[in-house]
């Protein structure tokens, strides 16, 4: 099979918030799949950065009283610290705030304004004439036109669901000075993206996309591509507009040139060529794992940018569902909204991996961490059956055999059965069907659990001149453990490694799991991953109740607000 090169992208977080689990939803699900491309042989790279730009990011930093590189700064390194330790492995990590980042964004501009992609027009706008500053809808309150609620954002009503312009909004006020909001002129610049119509209506229906997307694409296309306005006023935490002093990109136009970016750094790092990547008719893969709320902005406007801008466009957007927490929306009161700090340190972060990983399918529905459950899964799947053929069989070969593994197989028809599940379980990676990978490999574990329970090392471990016929059935045990091990690797990373030590073997590839372990002595077991207990649980949601932080489990996209901001 002929190396393919991939580059994957998950979506920026956000830099004024913390990494909570349904962040971690998209992480994870991105990570095992590099993971599991690298694990194939191909040459694939996975890149991140933070989203350092907006509004909500320079109010946050105006309230603690910080510069906002201060805060991006604190922000990134909480980000990163937290990635790390759930073994999310980026090839590079960066922020829009880089220089590359303007560099990048500065030429698609460019490109597009040449090309006659970019139009100006004056509008209208809520303007707060206390805090001198236009107002994005989400930082105007009032009661909703339709049902009168009162506190509703400028855009929509959380109580009656209506959606609406911020100027029918009854006794409107600015969330940020609690000011009446006025009317204000401003020149923004926009973005034909109209012109790409025809290019979209192919490019959406050519295979990068999934089935639902696709179908949600057409109630977009039905109700009309409009104009995007990609320019924000003084004051504004962004890059200012090359061609327009006083003027910035809107965050959302250059946070997904964030992922070019950031993979540009990576390229200079380790000399690479980054125009083979990027460059039109490029053979290489482009693919971003986003939530299901950004579809518009990386199945639209990002391809018509990038075309726009003589650009490769991408392979494929792969779109996740949203999180919920036993079935509800995550929530700070029920103690619910889980930080990956809070998690982490009550958790495993393997457990949350694997939990993951067995709940994803290849769709965008969404996705449901129920607790009791959780435990329920990780405790019989892990610990109970994987877990469980290693520490049958490990104890016997070190203690009678030194380590040694015997020099044939006992069943090696049960081994090949096992070897033959590799390309099943890659195709089920591939299309990002975890939960059918991962099922797979608990069938399997089953099997080798059987094997032992029929053979019975124990009970021979205790009769004379059974030697050998042990040996070979710990052998065995431990072989079919490998291999499953090597299945499970691009979810487990920490656990496999630790199991490839233990083992004594090289890193696992899908290539080199078919060789059997023979002729070949082992290191020292020691305890695997242990099992859950429900009280860990109890006490991570009684720590998420008292946890501050910055809520973004909603099923919209709002560039998050900070909470103190809100009236
Ligand atoms: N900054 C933008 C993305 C820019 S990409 C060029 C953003 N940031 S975010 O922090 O709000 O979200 C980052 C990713 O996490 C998004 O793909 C979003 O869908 C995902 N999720 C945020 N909350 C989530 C859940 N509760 N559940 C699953 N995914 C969630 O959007
Ligand atoms: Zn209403």
């Amino acid at each position: 099979m002929p190396s393919r090169k991939i580059l994957v992208t998950s979506a920026l977080p956000y830099a004024n918030g913390p990494i909570h689990i349904g962040h971690l939803v998209e992480y994870i699900q991105a990570d095992i799949w590099a993971r599991f491309q690298k694990m194939r042989g191909h040459e694939c790279y996975y890149v991140c950065a933070d989203d350092a730009h907006g509004t909500p990011i320079m109010l946050r930093a105006q309230q603690d009283g910080i510069s906002p590189e201060e805060l991006i700064e604190r922000v990134g390194r909480d980000h990163r610290a937290d990635f790390a330790e759930f073994a999310i492995q980026f090839d590079n990590y960066s922020t829009t705030r880089s220089p590359e980042n303007r560099e990048l964004a500065n030429t698609i501009y460019t490109r597009l304004r040449d090309a006659g992609h970019i139009t100006r027009r004056t509008i209208r706008q809520a303007y707060d004439p206390v805090k001198k500053m236009f107002l994005p809808d989400r930082f105007i309150r009032g009661e909703c036109p339709r049902c009168g609620a009162a506190d509703q954002y400028g855009d929509s009503c959380e109580v009656c669901g209506a959606t609406y312009s911020p100027v029918d909004l009854k006794n409107p006020v600015s969330a940020i000075s609690g000011a009446i909001p006025v009317e204000n002129e401003s020149e923004h610049y926009f973005f034909k993206l109209d012109s790409f119509e025809p290019m979209l209506r192919d490019w959406t229906h050519a295979g990068h996309l999934q089935p639902e997307v696709v179908n949600k694409l057409t109630e977009w296309f039905k109700a009309g591509l409009k104009e995007w306005d990609i320019s924000r006023d003084e004051p504004y935490f962004g890059f200012e507009i090359p061609d327009a002093p006083g003027k910035y990109f809107y965050v959302w136009l250059d946070a997904p040139i964030g992922y070019l970016a950031s993979f540009k750094q990576l390229c200079d790092r380790v000399g690479l060529s980054f125009d083979a990547f990027i460059g039109p008719g490029s053979k290489n893969e482009m693919v971003h794992f986003i939530g299901k709320d950004i579809i518009y902005f990386h199945a639209l406007f990002w391809p018509a940018m990038l075309e726009g801008a003589g650009l490769r466009k991408p392979t494929a957007i792969f779109v996740h569902g949203f999180l919920t927490v036993n079935g509800q929306k995550m929530s700070k009161s029920r103690g619910t909204f889980v930080t990956a700090r809070t998690y982490l340190e009550h958790l495993d972060p393997e457990y949350l991996r694997y939990y993951f990983a067995s709940k994803l399918g290849s769709g965008i529905d969404d996705i449901d961490l129920n607790l009791e459950d959780f435990v329920h899964r990780v405790n019989a799947d892990m610990v109970g059956k994987v877990v469980n053929i290693a520490s049958r069989c490990a104890g016997f070969i070190s203690k009678r055999f030194d380590g040694r593994l015997s020099d044939a197989l006992a069943v090696p028809q049960l081994f090949e059965s096992f070897v033959a599940a590799a390309e099943p379980i890659a195709s089920a990676y591939e299309s990002r069907d975890y939960n059918r990978a991962t099922r797979e490999v608990m069938t399997l574990a089953d099997k080798a659990n059987q094997y032992i329970d029929e053979q019975k090392p124990w009970a021979l471990a205790k009769e004379k001149g059974k030697e050998d016929e042990l040996q070979a059935i710990c052998s065995m045990g431990l072989n079919l453990f490998r291999v499953l091990m090597g299945y499970l690797a691009p979810v487990l990373p920490v656990m496999a490694a630790e199991v490839e030590k233990f083992l004594n073997i090289e890193r696992s590839t899908w290539g080199n799991i078919a060789t059997p372990l023979t002729h070949h002595t082992i290191g020292k077991f020691e305890p695997l991953m242990t099992r859950v207990d429900a009280s860990q649980v109890t006490a991570m949601i009684e720590a998420s109740k008292s946890d501050l932080g910055n809520p973004k489990g909603g099923s919209s996209n709002d560039n998050s607000i900070p909470d103190v901001v809100r009236r």
